[in-house]
């Protein structure tokens, strides 16, 4: 079992050029099904994820070709449509392949992508909207097995909740179904703009994106194309935690400051200063930090990213002051807690609120990854503490960043996977 072990007390200080987004490249990975050509992806992050990804991917007949610079897709020819079961568990997100398999075969089998670390996930949105565009669903033994006798057509499907995953797969199937479709209520994160921006490489037409309204035209074929995946926002809001709790100075590059406003303006409230271009984001925090005064409320985007809450906590929990955390995404999402309350944080987590009391430190203690933003709230947190900390549980993390342990290191920080 791998362990990050991490000895606080050093500012965080250097430059780092961030990594694609995980969240864009899965989308993204799945649309590239839909070309049946080549498809080029550059920035693409080297994650766990995004390998079980391209698993699913040569399971149901493409290949998958990385390199270095960039990952190709093939989708000539798609040999399966159905998706064994543990290639499913492998990752949450394996959902998003369902949208993209019924626009390019009208058929696909999955199974429930199950429980997760953030409570449950569940898949009502997609599969009410698949079944809105022509899709027939059943549901047996754990297998939800689909079907779209002729092609998919559009529809008009209004999201109760702005889910992303549902957006995504609603998208995926929509480019290629018969006549138009439009998705009110649809998730607005920069993500979603990122996987139009591609499907709009390869032809789709798509409008509205970045906006609660889309509209999507469907046409027959798309093509392959090339493409560059957006920065990761997520892996930016936890390199700038860091620096800020460990009262260090980092130069962001290739980062996308439009799209982590939302984070940024309430790290901002800490006292570090922050300036940001198009794509660069410089950061120093002199002193100890201070708590934000206004309740950090977790929401769809343009608000508070939940992916950051941890990431945000982990710095707050030595700031000066009381900080008080919303999360209404997902209901699981306190569970780093108990790690960073076993290195001296006081939190109290009552339900849906998070309640921080900075402390002056943190001591060195042995804790477990929960999930992936979390694990990475712990390496944040060990940063700052006195003397040694050990993280089990580092598969989470490594779904994610693309070897944290280099990145930290690059900026000064005492890390060593053992
Ligand atoms: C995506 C992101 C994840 C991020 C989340 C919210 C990826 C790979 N993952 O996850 O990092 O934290 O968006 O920004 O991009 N829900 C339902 N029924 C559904 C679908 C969702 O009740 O059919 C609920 C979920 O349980 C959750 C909320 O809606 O409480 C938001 O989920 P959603 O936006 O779908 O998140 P994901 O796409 O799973």
């Amino acid at each position: 079992m791998q362990k990050l072990v991490v000895t606080g007390g050093q500012r965080l200080r250097g430059e780092l050029s961030l990594q694609g987004s995980k969240n864009s490249a899965l989308p993204i990975m799945a649309a590239a099904l839909l070309c049946g050509e080549d498809c080029t992806l550059k920035n693409c992050p080297k994650l766990t994820d995004i390998y079980a990804a391209s698993r699913i991917l040569n399971c149901v007949g493409c290949r998958c070709l990385f390199s270095d610079e960039c990952v190709v897709i093939s989708s000539e020819n798609i040999s399966e449509t159905a998706i064994p079961e543990e290639l499913m568990r492998e990752m949450r997100s394996s959902i998003i392949f369902l949208g993209a398999m019924l626009g390019r075969t009208g058929e696909c089998t999955v199974c429930c992508p199950g429980g997760c670390e953030l409570g449950p996930r569940p898949i009502d949105m997609h599969l009410t909207a698949l079944r809105k565009m022509g899709a027939d669903i059943r549901e047996s033994y754990g297998k939800i097995i689909c079907r779209i006798p002729e092609r998919a057509h559009g529809a008009r499907i209004s999201l109760p909740f702005p889910s992303v995953g549902a957006t995504e797969n609603i998208i995926l199937c929509a480019v290629t179904a018969d006549g138009e479709t439009v998705i009110n209520n649809a998730a607005r994160e920069p993500e979603i703009c990122d996987l139009c921006g591609f499907l709009r490489a390869c032809g789709a037409e798509i409008s509205g994106d970045g906006e609660s309204r889309i509209v999507i035209r469907g046409r027959e074929g798309l093509h392959g194309c090339e493409y560059s995946i957006m920065p990761d926002r997520i892996a930016g809001a936890t390199y700038l935690s860091m620096t800020a709790a460990t009262r260090g100075e980092i130069i962001l590059k290739n980062a996308c400051a439009a799209a982590m406003e939302p984070f940024i303006s309430v790290l901002e409230q800490t006292g570090c200063s922050i300036y940001a271009s198009r794509d660069k984001i410089f950061l120093r925090s002199g002193s100890r930090l201070k708590a934000v005064n206004e309740r950090i409320r977790t929401m769809p985007h343009p608000g508070f990213p939940t992916d950051a809450q941890a990431l945000l906590m982990a710095a707050l929990v030595t700031a000066d002051g009381t900080s008080i955390f919303e999360e209404n995404i997902f209901d699981c999402r306190y569970r780093h807690t108990d790690a960073l309350v076993k290195m001296g944080a006081d939190i109290q987590v009552l339900g849906k609120t998070a309640v921080v009391k900075g402390v002056e430190r943190l001591y060195g203690a042995n804790v477990e990854a929960t999930d992936l933003r979390g694990g990475a709230a712990m390496v944040a947190a060990a940063l700052t503490a006195d003397g040694k900390t050990e993280i089990g549980g580092i598969s989470h993390i490594d779904r994610g960043y693309e070897k944290i342990e280099d990145a930290v290191r690059s900026l000064g920080g005492n890390i060593k996977r053992v």
